[in-house]
């Protein structure tokens, strides 16, 4: 048993769009009515209106952190028209969160982005920065007493969606499923282009300095480590390659943060041709990866050495399962490895698992990651075991 550091947080995420229903001026809710994979996220799970129910649950479970995030299209429907009603309305948010004890984790931008901005020609277009930057300034106003920002979620696979971005302003349709599946072809992401990528890091960086200008928050970016490995000695150089395009460059853009949000779910072996497809087997996940707790640990270790030392939050972690005696068997061996981790000298400031609730999983409903179940017909939310699992081991202040 680890020890943990004073403060070590426990928690749990959420994503805007994936919990709160109703977000008709965002990109995504285009996407979902064009694209022939996705189904509608709609009312999704009514987190809008039910936030303080689910925050409840978190807090009564013995949770001490909830991450969760500002939807930038509700803030700013129009180019530059912001909204007092929403900022309010997300002030209360963290305001629900400090009485319940739950330390806020609050993500700026995690996927979907306000469908005008995406018209004006997106994160690739000459107003990209300018356009976040303006936004990330408003949200600064209601950050009083956040102690935790993350800019934006997963620029690695967001990288994605700025491709799929392209067809807002015709009728193509959207080619690529969901960007957290792994098809049947297996690795279904092309490799995110170095424009996008340095975009983004310079996106990151923009919104780094205005959160440090005007709150004294910890700010940093999120991640998807993706625990890239070579199948054999030959693809060494390959993974050097895939490593950096998918991974590397967004963790190097990282360097000089507060900390690093690392979110893990599996492995990916690597060759000559790319990340290798996923075999099926019995074992696999329900979004179509390998069962992998030891994931975790491999992606702190190698996000450690590439920032450099940047303390680490982990922001997600979990598993698509139907099954939650599986849910808290992955977790405990997660668990086991980021303690492993820790002990070598690995500063882990916290563990906050994805997901909350059942919610969206970009375009699909099945893959349920959820501590708590939710009706969407009664938006009844039940709490499974692994929630109680989870709040217990929060409480004993050991991993
Ligand atoms: C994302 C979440 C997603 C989760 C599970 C991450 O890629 O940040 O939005 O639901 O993984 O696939």
């Amino acid at each position: 048993m680890t020890a943990l550091p004073e403060g070590f947080l426990w928690g749990a995420s959420s994503s805007p769009h994936q919990i709160e229903g109703g977000n008709i001026n965002s990109d995504w809710w285009v996407y979902e009515q064009r694209s022939p994979h996705f189904t509608l996220s709609g009312d999704a799970i009514d987190s809008y209106h039910r936030y303080e129910e689910d925050m409840r649950l978190l807090a009564a479970a013995g949770l001490t952190a909830y991450r969760f995030g500002i939807e930038w299209a509700r803030v700013e429907p129009l180019p530059g028209e912001f909204s007092r009603a929403e900022l309010f309305h997300y002030r209360k948010m963290i305001d629900t969160a400090l009485s319940l004890g739950l330390t806020p984790v609050v993500t700026l931008h995690h996927f979907t982005s306000p469908r005008w901005f995406i018209e004006e020609g997106g994160w690739l277009g000459t107003t990209a920065i300018d356009r976040f930057s303006s936004y990330v300034r408003r949200v600064c106003e209601i950050l009083d007493g956040v102690e935790w920002v993350c800019t934006i979620n997963e620029p690695n696979m967001f990288a994605f969606m700025i491709l799929m971005a392209r067809t807002i302003n015709s009728d193509a349709v959207p080619e690529i499923d969901t960007p957290t599946m792994q098809g049947e072809g297996g690795f279904v992401l092309p490799r995110p282009l170095p424009e996008t990528s340095r975009r983004l890091v310079e996106a990151h960086h923009a919104a780094r300095a205005i959160v440090r200008e005007l709150t004294p928050a910890k700010v940093g970016w999120t991640t998807a480590n993706l625990a890239l490995y070579a199948e054999s000695k030959a693809d060494e150089p390959a993974l050097l390659d895939e490593r950096y395009a998918r991974e590397d460059i967004f963790l190097e853009g990282a360097r000089g943060d507060d900390f690093l949000g690392v979110q893990a779910y599996s492995t990916q072996a690597v060759n000559a041709r790319g990340p290798v497809p996923h075999p099926e087997h019995p074992d696999n996940t329900l979004v179509g990866t390998p069962y992998r707790p030891d994931a975790l640990e491999h992606a702190v270790r190698h996000a450690w050495k590439i920032t450099r030392g940047v303390p680490i939050l982990v922001t997600e972690n979990g598993i698509a399962t139907a099954d939650d005696g599986r849910r808290i068997a992955y977790t405990e061996d997660a668990l086991r490895g980021l303690a492993a981790a820790m002990e070598d000298g690995i500063d882990v400031r916290g563990y906050l698992h994805w997901s909350a609730l059942d919610n969206f999983e970009w375009g699909h409903w099945e893959p349920t990651f959820g501590l708590i179940a939710v009706d969407r017909t009664t938006f009844k939310r039940t709490p499974k075991p692994s929630l109680a699992w989870l709040g217990e081991k929060a409480k004993t202040g050991m991993m």
